[in-house]
């Protein structure tokens, strides 16, 4: 098969994509017959498209390049300049496709990865139509060769821009051919969410509102906004994270058992859960969300600037760099429940952690002493960079006295497994290849989470005044510690 990159000379491709797929080459799982075609506006030769592929694959790949691998990748890479202007645009790639497909003797199968800025995708779809590119499947025998699509995010920045790019790959590709990346669904440590809740006994009966006090999910990141302003002043945090990895997580941690592994099944039971927030509108935003930006600071001791100051930013910019959130699951499980959700850039440190804290004991026994609580139960799942997951008991301390204690059982992923954990697109790339759905958002979700988030940016909209600050390094602004102790909680120490 060949999989063909829009944008095939640009930042995902060169960090993220190349390095993906030369990794999957390394352990064997790539098809005995690939084609791997840049798409891109510049002139450029295959040879310098493989420099540029060596280059990105030296600096961002999980394992470092070895030149007999790389000899045989290499080959597998070609790059055509072509553009979705004008009528024949795409001549250049089908010619080269067709060059490329007879000569290894391939039946045209393909993946279109739109790794390109939003306002492309409707036009790149519609041009891969009029230039006879794609068939769609319904109406395809089973041994024609199969068109899939990949979009990257963002699905749009409010539902009618979702909404709208949606139609618009509808009307050449069926859903079955459209994958959504939301590449927190291919992270190793997301996907044993599931293992963990459903191949266990000792979790999932906890798992609701009659065991479970409160939940927590953080992503915090160290790295400010960098050379992404262009992007995120259109967007800010709760577009970036929240309504996207933030809620896909929330969906993991709290779905119904599906009946069945296929991939409609597990996402019928995620678009329940995004059905089931209550929404947060009006006034109950202010008293939900809080959201601010950072101001200079320092991160690892170096002196950093804040956010409003950094390049391509506007200096009175309102955009957001934190949220912290709470919400509540409408539905029979989590009724009640508060979820508290937060993400930011400039915090102290790269983390991510799901912390799912079980009720208190009773307060008799052990836990009789007002000024001497016992620490609550707490289940950790921590999504990066640390995988692994940890689960808070007490025990009793060695000695004379019965003095409860809190110890961790503890597992790792690199103590456990040793080599480093496959990158998130290698897994999803992999899926695609093989037609497998799971870990893609499908567009009713997309839709659902943004019709949830809207009642909160368009509450925002409506104010004005500039947003709070935190300095960069600090865990977000006082108003999110206030937030969470309003309701009795305590963010967790990460
Ligand atoms: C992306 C956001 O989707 O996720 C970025 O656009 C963010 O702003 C990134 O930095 C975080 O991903 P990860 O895998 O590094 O946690």
């Amino acid at each position: 098969m060949t999989i063909v990159i829009f944008g095939g000379n640009g930042d995902l491709a060169h960090r993220k994509l190349l390095p993906a797929l030369y990794n999957l080459h390394v352990d064997g799982l790539l098809p005995p017959r690939l084609a791997i075609v840049g798409v891109g506006r510049k002139e450029m030769t295959d040879d310098a498209y493989r420099d540029f592929a060596k280059e990105g694959i030296g600096k961002f790949s999980r394992r470092p390049l070895d030149e007999q691998a790389w000899g045989a990748f290499s080959k597998m890479l070609f790059f055509v300049n072509a553009s979705i202007d004008g009528e024949s645009g795409l001549a250049p790639l089908g010619a080269k496709l067709d060059i490329i497909e007879h000569e290894a003797g391939m039946k045209s199968d393909r993946i279109y990865y739109l790794a390109v800025p939003p306002t492309l995708f409707a036009p790149t779809v519609q041009q891969l139509a009029r230039s006879r590119f794609v068939a769609r499947e319904a109406a395809a025998d089973a041994d024609a060769p199969f068109a899939r699509i990949i979009v990257e995010k963002p699905i749009g920045r409010d539902l009618d821009s979702a909404r709208a790019i949606n139609d618009a790959i509808a009307e050449v590709f069926d859903e079955r051919q459209i994958y959504r990346i939301d590449h927190y669904l291919g992270k190793e440590t997301v996907q044993n969410i599931l293992v963990m809740r459903f191949a266990n006994s000792i979790f999932e009966p906890l798992f609701n509102q009659k065991y479970v006090d409160h939940v927590q999910i953080t992503v915090a990141e160290e790295e400010g906004v960098g050379t992404r302003a262009g992007y995120y002043e259109q967007a800010g945090a709760l577009r970036d994270m929240i309504q996207n990895h933030l809620l896909q997580l929330l969906a993991m941690v709290t779905l119904e058992p599906p009946h069945a592994l296929d991939a409609d099944v597990i996402r019928d039971e995620k678009l329940e859960v995004l059905q089931s927030l209550r929404p947060i509108a009006g006034d109950d935003v202010d008293a939900n969300v809080v959201r601010a930006s950072y101001g200079a600071g320092f991160i690892a001791g170096k002196p950093v600037t804040g956010y409003r100051q950094e390049r391509g930013v506007d200096p009175n910019s309102r955009v957001e760099t934190f949220v912290a959130l709470q919400i509540f699951i409408d539905n029979w499980r989590w009724a009640g429940v508060p979820f508290f959700l937060r993400t930011g850039k400039r915090l102290p440190k790269r983390a991510s952690e799901i912390s799912v804290q079980l009720k208190e004991v009773p307060p008799i026994l052990f836990n009789a002493r007002p000024d001497a609580r016992l620490d609550p139960n707490v289940l950790s799942i921590r999504i990066q960079p640390d995988e692994g997951f940890s689960f808070g008991i007490s025990s009793k301390l060695p000695g004379p006295d019965v003095r409860p204690y809190p110890v961790k059982m503890d597992f790792h992923y690199g103590s456990t497994f040793g080599a480093t954990t496959p990158e998130a697109y290698e897994r999803l790339l992999l899926d695609v290849m093989h037609g497998d759905a799971t870990l893609f958002m499908r567009r009713d979700a997309v839709e659902a989470a943004w019709r949830w988030v809207m009642p909160i940016l368009d509450h925002w909209s409506q104010q004005n005044g500039t947003l709070p600050t935190y300095p960069a390094g600090d865990w977000g602004p006082a108003e999110a510690d206030r937030l969470i102790e309003a309701a009795g909680r305590r963010w967790r120490p990460l």
